[in-house]
Formats: C-alpha cells, sequence, structure tokens
C-alpha cells in the first residue's frame, strides 16, 4: 500500500513546482518518434498551470553517463511538449546553478521550464544528497509524476524528497493505483501473460507471481526452458539449458502455491527465422530436431483464449512468440486482440506494461483496448517483482509537512 499527498492536497498558487517526469522518449534526427509519456504528463502539468504555478520540469534523457553531450540534451523534447501543451516552453541549459535560478526568476505564474538533462551531472545516478539540495533550492515543491523512473535510487527521484515538501502527481497516482488494483487487490482469478526470451533475466517476476496469481500463461522463449525442464525435446529452440532446475523448482512451487502454470500445448516452428518462412505447427512433444519453436500454435492460443475468458484481471508482460516476424505475430495478435475484446466487454481488468510488450500490443492494435498501459518498463518490472520502488518510498516518507491528509492507494 502506498500512502502520500497529490498535487491537489497543496496551495500551488505562485510556487515554484519541480515536477520531476520521465522524458527519456524516443528521439531520431532530433525529432520525438513516441510522445506517449510526454502526453501521458500532460494532465499533471495542466492541473499545475491552472493552480497558478510556475512549473520547473526535470528529467533525465537517455544514458551520458554524467557528462553533458549534446545527444543527450532534452532541448528537442522542451518543443515537442510546446506542442502538446499548445503553449510555449522555456529551457534552461543546466538544471542547476545560475542559468536555472535566471530562467526560474523569469516565470510568470503559469509558466512553464523544462530543465536540461539531470543525468549530465554524475551526482544524479549517485542519488548524491548536495545536488539534490541543489535542485530542491531551486523550488518550493516537489511534485514527483516520473513512475517510469521511480525504480532507480537517484538524486532527483529520491535524495530531493528529503529536502522539500513532496507529493505525487496525476501520473504517478494512476500508474500505482492500477498496478496495485491487478496485483495487490485483484479481483480473482487473476491470470499473468508472461514472456520474453529468457527465464534468468524474469526469475524475480516468475517467483513472485506464482505466489499471487491463478494462472501464469507462458510463452516466448522463456517457454521453451519450462519445456525443456519437464522433459521435452525443443529441438534447436532458444533455451537456457543451464535454467532446467529453477523451472523445474518454480513449477513445483506454483503447484504447491495454487497457481496453474500454463505452457503451449502446440508451437509453431521453422528452421529459419525470417519474414514468411515455411512453418508447421506441431504438437509441444513433437518438435523435430533441427527446428526452432517461434510462436504459440492454435490449440495453445485457443486454450488461453478460454482461460482468459474465465478471469477476472489480466496482466500483461513480455510477447508470447516472435512478433515482430511475420507470421510469428500470430499468438501475441490474437491474445492481444482476445484480451482487448474481453476488456471492452467489462469482464476483465488489463494491465501491461515494458516496452516489448506495448510495441507487442501496438502491432496488434489494440494498445488502446487495454484497461491500463503503463508508461513504465524497468520500474512495471520490478512493482511486478514485488520489489519496493525507491521514488515511491521517498514520497512515502517525504518531508514532514506534506504529510497531512495522505492519499491511500
Ligand atoms: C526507462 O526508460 O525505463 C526509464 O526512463 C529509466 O531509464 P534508465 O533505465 O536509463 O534508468
Amino acid at each position: 500500500m502506498s500512502t502520500f499527498q497529490t498535487i491537489d492536497d497543496l496551495h500551488l498558487t505562485g510556487k515554484v513546482v519541480l515536477l520531476r517526469v520521465d522524458f527519456n522518449v524516443p528521439v531520431k534526427d532530433g525529432r520525438i518518434t513516441d510522445a506517449t509519456r510526454i502526453v501521458r504528463s500532460l494532465p499533471t502539468i495542466r492541473a499545475l498551470i491552472k493552480a497558478g504555478a510556475k512549473v520547473v520540469i526535470l528529467s533525465h534523457f537517455g544514458r551520458p553517463k554524467g557528462k553533458p553531450n549534446p545527444e543527450f540534451s532534452l532541448r528537442p523534447v522542451a518543443a515537442g511538449l510546446s506542442s502538446h501543451l499548445n503553449l510555449p516552453v522555456a529551457f534552461a541549459e543546466d538544471c542547476i546553478g545560475s542559468v536555472a535560478k535566471t530562467a526560474i526568476a523569469a516565470m510568470e505564474n503559469g509558466d512553464v521550464l523544462l530543465l536540461e538533462n539531470v543525468r549530465f551531472y554524475p551526482e544524479e545516478e549517485a542519488n548524491d544528497a548536495d545536488f539534490a539540495q541543489k535542485l530542491a533550492a531551486l523550488g518550493d515543491v516537489f511534485v514527483n509524476d516520473a513512475f517510469a523512473v521511480a525504480h532507480r535510487k537517484q538524486a532527483s527521484v529520491v535524495a530531493i524528497a528529503s529536502f522539500l515538501p513532496s507529493v505525487a502527481g496525476r501520473l504517478m497516482q494512476e500508474e500505482l493505483t492500477a498496478l496495485s488494483k491487478a496485483l495487490v487487490k485483484p479481483e480473482k482469478p487473476l491470470a499473468a501473460l508472461v514472456g520474453g526470451s529468457k527465464i534468468s533475466t524474469k526469475l524475480d517476476l516468475l517467483n513472485n507471481l506464482i505466489c499471487k496469481v491463478d494462472i501464469l500463461v507462458l510463452g516466448g522463449g522463456m517457454a521453451n526452458t519450462f519445456m525443456a525442464a519437464k522433459g521435452l525435446a525443443v529441438g534447436k529452440s532458444l533455451h537456457e539449458a543451464d535454467m532446467l532446475d529453477t523451472a523445474r523448482t518454480i513449477m513445483e512451487t506454483a503447484e504447491a502455491k495454487g497457481c496453474n502454470i500454463m505452457l503451449p500445448k502446440d508451437v509453431v516452428v521453422a528452421t529459419e527465422l525470417k519474414e514468411n518462412a515455411p512453418c508447421q505447427t506441431v504438437a509441444a512433444d513433437a518438435v523435430p530436431t533441427d527446428a526452432m519453436i517461434f510462436d504459440l500454435g492454435t490449440e495453445a492460443v485457443a486454450e488461453i483464449k478460454a482461460t482468459l475468458a474465465l478471469c477476472k484481471t489480466v496482466i500483461w508482460n513480455g510477447p508470447l512468440g516472435v512478433f515482430e516476424t511475420p507470421p510469428f505475430d500470430k499468438g501475441t495478435n490474437e491474445v492481444a486482440i482476445c484480451v482487448a475484446d474481453l476488456t471492452k466487454r467489462g469482464k476483465i481488468l488489463s494491465v501491461a506494461g515494458g516496452g516489448d510488450t506495448v510495441s507487442a500490443l501496438d502491432h496488434a492494435g489494440v494498445t488502446n483496448g487495454i484497461s491500463y498501459l503503463s508508461t513504465a518498463g524497468g520500474a512495471f518490472l520490478e512493482w511486478m517483482e514485488g520489489k519496493q520502488l525507491p521514488g515511491v518510498v521517498a514520497l512515502e516518507n517525504s518531508a514532514p509537512d506534506a504529510k497531512k491528509g495522505k492519499m491511500i492507494i
């Protein structure tokens, strides 16, 4: 459970609000190629403008390794934000010191200013208290709307909250409310769809989910490792031979906890991964020695769809096949369309997150059909792993005068 104040609890007229967002958006040749994170931050920015605050935005962008680097400048993002807000957005070439102070001094109530990438300073990633204090000295209040970076213990996410009254922005509230509905207080039965290539990168996730969900549907490369652990031949398929014991332990624990792990009954195999490669659907125990598994088979998809239809909550992380290479996108597409359809008919609450998952849902044309699509990648994963996110904890423990009228999620 998270307990903290929100922007509605504060009087912000004339106050300099330091708003931490995650504007780590994809940019190519100076143009933003996916503005989702900017668009999703607009409700908070608009609410702050309406309240008459001076909105000073902090963000990281990429991984510049603690040095100024024009390649990682947030300047193009200021222009993008301005066009989405339909208002001017000023830009300051430094996030601390006289450059930032002068830009803030020139602001009127309701103005918006974006400061340069906080990761141009190594102190940001070191969660350095002196650096956080320099950031905090610029404003009156700290608003954290950057759920997508809440898993990082960094100065503009964590340390800053000990120097200013600190509250959650609208997107932070929305993310925590949705994730909490999906995993903390879900309507049951609860199913998790988990895909991706390796179990070694998702061990914490799998170990947490088997204690929480009724059904764990596995797809993608990681399902191959579980199939191999059950003694099935997986041909030349991607699998982790050194993780078979781990997979067996996960399956035993799941059984003891009453979690049903669903592996594909049949699979689509081919001898090479390329678009429209010749392929066939075979039973899970009949994978040819020279073949590789690239997708769920027809029976597997039908079984997943029938199972999801009996659920009330579905949480999804990771594609269920090699969706980037048709026709191996069919399984993921069909399951995605089924989840969107059940959501639309009010049968399930669906929550999804992670870069690949969002791309897969986009590919299936159903990003608007999911109850809640997280803006986070790593933070979504860590939250699903049951870990405490330092950025959320920092809000809970924020400055003493921010402790009245707390919001409880
Ligand atoms: C993300 O895109 O997941 C966040 O912005 C965090 O970025 P990072 O992995 O570079 O900390």
